[in-house]
């Protein structure tokens, strides 16, 4: 359990560096199991779910150590193909693993992944495209045993939805089937085009990251591999909507400003004055912002669902009225519902969140329910008078590298405690 202490009402400014994509360095680091193969990654954030799959790594019989920002796999000494309960419920989105496992072992079993916070994770369209390829899947004991008697077979999978994770595991899987495999309705995001780059500098033959339609047409694996992580846009879109909720000025480096252009377009509406490079992001926030048009979460390029609590955040106390639709996720406005404790104007009808801007937060204890819940409870507790207690079981951690650090640094009066689970009563 992690206590964070915000003493709001400091505005932002200065300079810092964006972590490595935590949704981009997970998917990558379960295909470093597709071939017997050294890898190294580098401009990996420190986060607890990266080192719950180093953990994965390690109980299959691979090597996975990290050293600074740098990552090192080497998964010839694979003896394992299955994933547990206690690793799985630990991190949900293992169930990438699925596609490189069978991909690698011709059987992979995995504890079916849970819900979260978020509400159902089904993992019916990862499944079903699995089957595409041939393989045999069942669900047994609470456990998804997948079999590929014989190579999987190339073909053309049509996703009903863009699942990020679905698109993820049919590119791994398809790296090991005989004839080309043709995903369409695939998922766009830039952490898929990441992962792309690592398979094509891994030996596969595969093109259309980015598109909805992507193409695997063989693998040649090498013995090595090295990989730098993307930037991740969520992180710097959070970090941009705590300088726009507390004023000031924050410049952005080693961004990619491109990935995140319709959370800059919000930010811009409600009146924050934005300066773009390739690389970098400069945002200036003076005065009370303005409820920016409807944001509408939708698969990218739309907008981000993940981006979608931290701008809630920042527009608590903007003029207007600001409307959220969230289409992706069923249950994803407890953040909003936590803001009422500090004086926030929320209603809630079914997807549609309205924020309707009050002149002042003040700071209460709050509670975050899940990963960016957590962070959007602190871009709103830095802009809210007074002091704000934040108890987190942990799930900052898990998305954001230094969060506390990093906002100190720019000026923020914030300190996070960690308290043994069970700790003192
Ligand atoms: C990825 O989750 C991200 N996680 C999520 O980020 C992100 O919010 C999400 O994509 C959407 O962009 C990682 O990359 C590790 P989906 P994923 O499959 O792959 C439904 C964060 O905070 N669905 O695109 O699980 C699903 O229920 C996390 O960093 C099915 O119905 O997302 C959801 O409503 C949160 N059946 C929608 O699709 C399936 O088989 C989007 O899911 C799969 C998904």
């Amino acid at each position: 359990m992690t206590i964070w202490h915000i003493n709001g009402g400091n505005t932002l400014h200065g300079s810092v560096a964006v972590q490595g994509a935590k949704n981009a360095v997970l998917p990558i680091m379960a295909a470093s199991v597709l071939a017997p193969c050294e890898t190294e990654l580098r401009n990996v954030p420190e986060l607890r779910d990266v080192n719950t799959t180093l953990r994965i790594l390690r109980h299959l019989g691979c090597t996975a150590e990290r050293g600074g920002d740098a990552v090192y796999i080497d998964s010839r000494g694979m003896s394992r193909n299955d994933i547990p309960h206690s690793l799985m419920r630990e991190l949900r989105s293992s169930v990438i693993f699925l596609g490189a496992i069978l991909a690698r072992c011709g059987e992979a079993r995995l504890s079916m992944p849970g819900g979260c916070e978020l509400g159902p994770r089904p993992v019916d369209l990862h499944l079903e495209a699995l089957r595409a390829l041939g393989a045999d899947v069942r669900e047994r004991g609470g456990d998804i045993v997948c079999r590929a008697e014989g190579a999987l077979t190339g073909t053309r999978i049509v996703l009903p939805f863009p699942s990020v994770g679905a698109t993820e595991n049919v590119m791994l899987a398809a790296c090991a089937a005989e004839g080309e495999t043709v995903v369409c309705n695939a998922a766009r995001e830039p952490e898929i085009v990441d992962l792309q780059r690592y398979l094509q500098n891994l030996g596969a033959a595969i093109t259309g990251a980015g598109t909805a339609t992507i193409t695997v047409g063989g693998f040649r694996p090498r013995r090595a591999v090295e990989h730098r992580i993307l930037s991740d846009r969520i992180a710097a879109a959070t970090l941009l909507c705590a300088c726009a909720a507390t004023g000031g000025e924050m410049e952005l480096t080693d961004a990619h400003p491109a990935h995140f252009l319709t959370v800059l377009d919000s930010l811009s509406e409600a009146g924050c004055d934005i300066m773009t490079t390739s690389s970098s992001v400069r945002l200036r926030s003076t005065g009370r912002l303005i409820a920016p048009k409807p944001v509408v979460t939708r698969p990218y390029p739309g907008f981000p669902t993940d981006a979608q609590p931290p701008l809630m955040a920042a527009c608590l106390k903007a003029r207007g009225t600001t409307v959220f639709t969230e289409n992706i996720f069923t249950n994803r406005y407890r953040h909003a519902e936590e803001f009422r404790r500090l004086g926030a104007n929320v209603s809630i009808e079914g997807r549609v969140a309205y924020i309707s801007g009050v002149e002042k937060l003040t700071g209460a204890p709050l509670t975050a329910s899940d990963l960016r819940a957590g962070a959007a409870m602190l871009v709103a507790a830095l802009s809210a008078e007074g002091h704000t207690e934040l108890l987190d079981d942990d799930y900052i951690c898990r998305g954001y590298d230094g969060f506390d650090r990093r906002l100190a640094a720019l000026g923020a009066d914030i300190r996070c405690e960690t308290q043994a689970k069970g700790g003192p009563v």
